[in-house]
């Protein structure tokens, strides 16, 4: 079986129904099976912050899961027009993953849910494009789709 990760964050559940549906479109293609995976709020240092294993739903994505997928796809709620802190807050944890070809030559995509049509979506689809389209100019992506789903 070959592993496609899909990596979410979702405060009210819109992104998450739609990570859903990415994971039913993966493991309907033979040979293959998703991988759910959310990631923990970030907050800051005076915060109260949340213990390593999430109360409800997918556990929380490592930097495992990066390496061992054959594919990665990222979705994240638009914050006027960015992805959520959270996600951001991953990626960037990730770096040695990335930097040691953990990713390297495989696909990646990335999906965005929002309240509104036309409300910052597509930047917010950029915005999680950055950090792979780098990976691309440094060979250690191999390409890169980009959906919009508005929910
Ligand atoms: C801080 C914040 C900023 C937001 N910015 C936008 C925005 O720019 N455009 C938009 O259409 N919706 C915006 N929204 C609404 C969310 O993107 C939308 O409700 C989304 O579906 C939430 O996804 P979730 O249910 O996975 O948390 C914003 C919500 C929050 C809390």
């Amino acid at each position: 079986m070959t592993d496609i990760l899909v990596v979410y964050y979702s405060s009210n559940g819109a992104t998450e129904a739609l990570a859903r549906e990415v994971c039913r479109g993966i493991d309907s293609v033979g040979g293959m099976a998703s991988r759910l995976r959310t990631v923990p709020q970030v907050s800051a240092v005076s915060e109260a912050v949340q213990g390593d294993i999430p109360e409800s739903g997918p556990p929380y994505a490592t930097p495992k899961d990066l390496a061992e997928c054959a594919g990665l796809v990222m979705g994240s709620p638009t914050r006027f027009g960015n992805m959520d802190a959270s996600l951001k807050y991953f990626v960037d944890s990730t770096v040695s993953e990335w930097a040691s070809g953990a990713a390297t030559g495989k696909p990646a995509a990335v999906f965005t849910a929002s309240s509104s049509l036309h409300g910052g979506q597509e930047s917010t689809l950029l915005s999680m494009l950055l950090p792979l389209l780098n990976c691309v100019c440094h060979r250690l992506l191999d390409r890169v789709f980009c959906v919009t789903f508005v929910r």
